[in-house]
């Protein structure tokens, strides 16, 4: 039976590398210098803490959750765990389990890792998915949220991708939101008829969901629907209002997008993406985040308002690709050694000891092949030299050099080998 990786999980192959180096590289670099710290929380919580935080009516929570079984023990005999979605709900699990309030506030934390869930699978749109996730704990400073936006512009900054757009809306508070629901139904209620089966349940469980339809005929509806900012309370309006005018000051340029819900119901005021250009076909968006500061209470915690954002790191590669970014390569092996004869292969094995000792970079063919294949070998794996140990070496106790550039070979004697190559690469 042949297998092969589940729909929508795709391998990080070698050639892919030198580009996952560099997006890891650099984003934990610059989380650090906005001061956060890493946290990776486990990959796999209680499905009840998912289903709580992201809410009822929303993709995730209805349809995308990989829910994980213990093979051979009967259903009822285990607790429900699923592979985590996103890493929001779990950064705040881990907040509290921990005791994290007591720590300086705002706590800034990172996290880098998977989560999974089920989609359909598309260019840019996968199962596993890769996120940079960021998280501002403990404060309701809008100061804050631009900080997070800064932190998600500078993450693609640091990739190389420029030309993104940034889209920030307000999603209100549970003190104004019901207004603005109750409104945005009122406006649909005479057009229900002309809803996809899909927005009308919308409209029903989780209103706001409605807004980000990519549905032709809502679209249309959509242009002359009620806007929440109209619907803000004095808070809120206030908060959107001062982001702005950090924004404004900082000289970053954002659309604000009445349509901007997001798919996760934990949001409060503050909700954003960046857009990348066309290319991902309709997966562009590369990064969202927002507000949630009800979500800690929700989990059983102490009122803690926060603000965080996640960038998908696939998105972002393809992205990458797509602009020809240059990334740095990954180091080759600077030295291959190759042998002949079942001596020549111990001195070998020992050379090699002693080479990665002295924290070089050396391999071997192996499998006892010719000395042309071991060669070849060399040659595709990129070596600067390329050691030859036979009987005479091994007699005499050297080894021939072959610099690879310059077609030049040498012998050197085994003991001073090591240093002799580390002078050389250095
Ligand atoms: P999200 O918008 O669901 O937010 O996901 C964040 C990013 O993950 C997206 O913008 C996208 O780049 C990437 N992404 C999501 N789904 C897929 C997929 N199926 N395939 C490829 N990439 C995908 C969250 O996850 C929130 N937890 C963000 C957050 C943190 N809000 C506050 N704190």
């Amino acid at each position: 039976m042949r297998f092969q990786s589940p729909r929508g999980m795709v391998d990080v192959l070698p050639e892919d590398q030198p580009y996952w180096r560099h997006i890891i590289k650099s984003s934990e670099k610059l989380a650090r210098s906005f001061g956060y710290e890493r946290l990776d929380p486990v990959l796999i919580e209680d499905t009840g803490l998912f289903l709580r935080s992201i809410g009822e009516g929303t993709d995730i929570h209805d349809k995308e959750m990989y829910v994980v079984g213990v093979l051979g023990r009967p259903a009822e005999a285990m607790s429900e765990l699923a592979l985590r979605p996103e890493f929001t709900a779990g950064v705040m699990r881990a907040y509290l389990e921990h005791g994290m309030a007591s720590r300086p506030s705002p706590l800034r934390l990172y996290s880098l890792g998977h989560v999974f869930r089920h989609e359909a699978p598309q260019l840019g749109r996968y199962r596993q998915i890769s996120q940079f996730n960021a998280e501002a704990i403990g404060s309701l400073d809008p100061a804050l949220d631009l900080e997070i936006m800064l932190l998600a512009w500078g993450f693609f900054e640091v990739n190389g991708v420029q030309g993104l757009s940034f889209q920030v809306n307000s999603t209100g508070c549970p003190r104004c939101r019901p207004g603005y629901v109750a409104a945005l139904r009122a406006y649909f209620e005479p057009h229900t008829a002309r809803l996809h089966g899909d927005d009308r349940r919308r409209l029903e469980v989780n209103p706001l969901r409605v807004l980000d339809s990519k549905d032709e005929a809502t679209g249309a509806l959509l242009g002359a629907a009620p806007q929440m900012l109209d619907y803000l309370c004095d808070e809120c309006r206030a908060h959107f209002t001062e982001l702005r005018g950090y924004l404004d000051a900082i000289g970053r340029p954002y659309t604000v997008n009445h349509r901007l819900v997001r798919g996760l119901d934990y949001y409060t005021k503050t909700v954003f993406e960046v857009w990348g250009q066309a290319g991902l076909g309709s997966q562009n968006a590369l990064c969202g985040g927002g507000r949630y500061d009800g979500l800690i209470e929700l989990l059983g915690g102490p009122p803690t308002p926060s603000v965080g954002f996640a960038a998908g790191i696939d998105r972002l590669m393809l992205t990458m690709k797509a602009l020809d970014v240059a990334v740095a390569p990954l180091p080759a092996p600077q030295v291959v050694v190759a042998y002949l004869g079942a001596d020549a292969k111990l001195a070998a094995i020992q050379a090699l000891n002693d080479l990665r000792s002295a924290g070089l970079r050396a391999t071997a063919a192996f499998g006892d092949r010719g000395l042309k294949a071991q060669f070849r070998f060399a040659d595709k794996a990129g070596a600067a030299y390329t050691l030859i140990l036979g009987s005479d070496e091994v007699a005499q106790g050297v080894v021939t050099v072959r610099d690879m550039a310059k077609s030049e070979q040498t012998q050197v004697p085994r003991e001073k080998l090591a240093l002799y190559l580390t002078e050389r690469l250095a």
